[in-house]
């Protein structure tokens, strides 16, 4: 096969900007590897890509092909690549490299996990970019202990259902926003309080947190300052926390970008499997109807994660 089928911009804007086209097969380089898709996430940096607010793809980058994670079949693998090889199932997240809404996609050794049987193929494809995030923003970035107390803004989305059970899982005190259906959705994964945002000030409850691991930014942000104890955390996946803020509560401030890690989505997979972890898949779209796909997640109040699967094409 020398193309394949891709959802491309080739400028920014709403979903009349996201069309399918045949375009060829990419080539690979020497530490690279082709993977036949069967399933990607849905993420929210798909839609600020979209629409031109995502500083990493700007105008010289396109066309751009969305998507930034997956699970599908090794197809070819460069020379110098020495563990992986055609036929291996594996799931990744291809950082800030072009996209997974295709029937194939470029990755590098380093950011696939081996597909455990258990773990179906759209499971698979919901997992990597959601779940990398939680995990990096918890542990790497939050350095998140045993018997620590943790505040997840938005404990009902990708990321932050994925969030709410690896703390659990690590042993800490878990607090977490939500709101109508997600409340009680976010207590069955085990979070100690679910605090409803719409009816209670989080201020009012959340006190002392060693970790407050911010997916919504904005005032939500700021007014977490409050809640965040001395020597305590504060990251964000949206914006810079105030290094002012910082300074005044000793306490360490920073926002990231989820990377690419095999290694980690190993971990988490055998967490998966094990049944310590649920990934919540809300919808799966057929691949021809990826555009559909990003405009149920652009409505909101998803609780979990969206899939295309290109097995449905
Ligand atoms: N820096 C990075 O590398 C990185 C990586 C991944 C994600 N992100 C960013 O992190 C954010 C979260 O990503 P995601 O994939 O989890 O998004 P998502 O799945 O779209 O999250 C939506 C969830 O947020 C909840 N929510 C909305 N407003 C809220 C509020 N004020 N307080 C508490 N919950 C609220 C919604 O619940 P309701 O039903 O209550 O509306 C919904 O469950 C996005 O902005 C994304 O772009 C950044």
């Amino acid at each position: 096969m020398t193309q394949m089928r891709a959802f491309r911009i080739h400028r920014f804007g709403g979903p009349e900007v996201l069309h399918s086209e045949k375009i060829d097969v990419p080539e690979i380089g020497a530490e690279e590897i082709l993977v036949r898709v069967h399933a990607a996430g849905v993420n929210p940096v798909d839609l600020k890509t979209r629409e031109g607010k995502y500083p990493m793809v700007d105008e010289d980058t396109l066309p751009f092909t969305l998507g930034r994670d997956f699970s599908g079949v090794i197809e070819r693998v460069g020379q110098n690549v020495t563990v992986r090889k055609p036929g291996d199932e594996v799931l990744g997240f291809v950082g800030q490299g072009q996209g997974a809404y295709a029937e194939f996609v470029v990755t590098d050794e380093q950011a696939l996990a081996a597909r455990r049987k258990s773990i179906d193929w759209v499971t698979a494809g919901a997992l990597p970019l959601a779940a990398l995030t939680a995990w990096q923003g918890l542990f790497d970035h939050g350095r998140l202990e045993r018997g620590q107390r943790v505040l997840i803004h938005a404990g009902a989305g990708g990321v932050g259902h994925l969030a709410v059970q690896f703390a659990r899982h690590k042993g800490a005190e878990v607090f977490a926003t939500a709101s109508g259906d997600g409340i009680d959705f976010v207590k069955s994964l085990g979070a100690d309080r679910v605090i409803d945002y719409h009816q209670e000030q989080f201020e009012d409850i959340a006190r002392d947190m060693d970790l407050v691991f911010d997916l919504i930014g904005g005032d939500t942000q700021s007014r977490s300052w409050s809640v965040v104890k001395h020597g305590g955390a504060l990251i964000s996946t949206l914006a810079e926390p105030s290094s002012e803020e910082a300074g005044a509560h000793s306490a360490r401030a920073g926002r990231y970008t989820a990377r690419p890690d095999g290694e980690q989505l190993e971990e988490i997979g055998r967490l998966i499997e094990v049944g310590y972890v649920k990934v919540n898949v809300v919808a799966s779209f057929p691949f021809n109807a990826t555009a559909d796909a990003l405009s149920t997640l652009a409505k909101g109040h998803v609780h979990g994660k969206i899939v295309v699967n290109l097995g449905d094409a």
